[in-house]
């Protein structure tokens, strides 16, 4: 590996329109609370500002009753300068199955026609045929497509294994790799080393997306970016710490009169702090940002749990009125993982995961019940995973299913749906994205749908919110 590093300023990515509030406040903010603040947030000079993809789809059109094309929209407007960045499931879009690959190619076609410049795409199993789709459709939009690498410690991930996924992402296309640290897993150190092995297995640039939750995401961002890495994800600090990322003001001030410096204003970056900041006590007044989320959390680098899968885990324990079991599930959990080809724990196989580790222990007897989705991941339906699975748990999966493993990309079994799902819902569609909305939540999408005509309509949006729009 080579020793030399070229130091240059570092690039600045700003979640706090995605992922900061996602992750601090269930994806909350709504457009209306971003535009005032895009004017200044253009001046600062950011790489990109990641602000679609991820939760914030469902969020919109579930919890906000907004259509996220039209926050999209809104968002490219205002900006002028600066990339628009989006997180990318994959094979799955921004929902919970994988489509087809036409539903793929549009999806990517439509998000970059509304104002996308940067696709991070990423799989819950690091399985490059799921992501080769929506990578090929980035490239063919001219947008930059990013491929992330969702982060894991086991055996198998040693700095080989990253070094030759990066060289194989640098194969397929991609414009960029990062590193997709979702349960701030990554140390110091370690990212130092992993940043070199990337570096020595591509050309690419490298960006570390990084969780503050288990306390270290600053220094290892530090250690990062003097080991080479190109690109941080910082949050303003309004919306930063705790399960956010680190805070953009600290971070840029960290590498002033450096060689890393990003020559950031720092009155600028705190006049949009303060923008931030009553809307931070507004949220902490109502619940909704909870001091649970602010604190560290250093089970999870005891247990390479995702701090959100840890909730989960309480909420589902609760609902079967099992808390006393919690700290058995927890030791359950890697033992599932690793019968499960010790995948990474990132939606939705941390959901899988961390459901079949409760039923083998409130059950007490293990894998006595699979999942549908268990059963799924041990076919291959999800990918290929980095190790194989247990021999006897997988022998479940065919016998309960009588279906055979899939070794091949899971998608290419699937015939196109776009058409189907036009007819489907081609009563509401008032734009050629709608499909794309009914797509991924077909429920949510229809009762948006519902409420949106309903408002047009001028019928009293308490009544249509419910879905109960007389069609
Ligand atoms: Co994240």
């Amino acid at each position: 590996m080579s020793e030399t590093v070229n130091k240059k300023p570092v690039k600045i990515c700003e979640t706090v329109l995605r992922d900061a509030h996602q992750s601090l406040i269930a994806t909350r903010m709504t457009t209306e609370q971003m535009l005032p603040i895009i004017d200044k947030m253009d001046k600062v000079g950011y790489h990109a500002v990641e602000c679609w993809g991820g939760a914030t789809f469902d969020a919109c059109l579930r919890f906000l009753k907004e259509d996220p094309w039209d926050r999209l929209r809104k968002l490219k407007d205002g900006f002028k300068n600066t990339k628009l960045q989006m997180l990318f499931r994959g094979q799955n879009i921004l929902g919970y199955r994988p489509y087809a690959d036409d539903v793929v190619e549009y999806f990517v076609q439509k998000s970059v026609a509304n104002g996308i410049d940067i696709i991070r795409i990423f799989d819950c199993l690091n399985d490059l045929r799921n992501l080769q789709t929506a990578v090929k459709a980035a490239n063919k939009e001219k947008a930059h497509a990013q491929v992330a690498l969702s982060y894991t410690i086991g055996d198998a991930y040693t700095l080989e294994y990253w070094e030759k996924m990066a060289r194989n992402i640098e194969e397929m296309g991609a414009d960029s790799i990062c590193i997709k640290d979702m349960a701030g897993l990554l140390t110091p150190y370690e990212a130092e080393k992993l940043v070199k092995a990337l570096k020595s297995g591509s050309k690419l640039p490298v960006e570390l997306h990084t969780h503050y939750t288990s306390g270290v995401a600053s220094m290892t961002l530090l250690k990062a970016v003097e080991a080479g890495c190109d690109i941080i994800d910082t949050a303003m600090s309004p919306l930063a710490l705790g399960t956010s990322q680190p805070a953009t003001e600290v971070m840029a001030k960290t590498f002033e009169g450096t060689p890393y410096d990003p020559g950031f204003d720092q009155t600028l970056l705190s006049e949009i702090a303060d923008y931030f900041r009553p809307l931070r006590e507004q949220w902490i007044e109502s619940g909704l940002l909870s001091t649970k989320v602010l604190g560290v959390n250093i089970k999870t680098l005891l247990y390479q749990v995702p701090g959100g899968m840890l909730s989960n885990l309480v909420s589902q324990l609760k609902e079967m009125h099992a808390e006393d079991k919690y700290q058995q599930v927890l030791e359950e959990v890697p033992r599932v993982r690793k019968d499960f080809g010790e995948c990474p724990l990132v939606t939705p196989s941390s959901q899988i995961v961390g459901t079949q580790a409760v039923l083998n222990v409130v059950l007490g007897e293990r894998y006595k019940s699979l999942t549908k989705e268990s059963k799924d991941l041990l076919l291959g339906k999800y990918g290929a995973t980095v190790k194989p699975f247990n021999p006897e748990v997988q022998k479940l999966a065919i016998e309960q299913t009588g279906e055979q493993p899939i070794t091949t990309r899971f998608a290419d079994s699937l015939a196109p749906e776009l058409d189907k799902l036009r007819e489907e819902c081609k009563q509401w569609i008032q734009q050629d994205e709608d499909v794309l909305s009914y797509a991924l939540f077909p429920q949510v999408a229809t009762d948006f749908f519902k409420y949106r005509k309903a408002q047009q309509d001028k019928i009293d949006p308490a009544v249509a919110k419910n879905g109960a729009y007389p069609v």
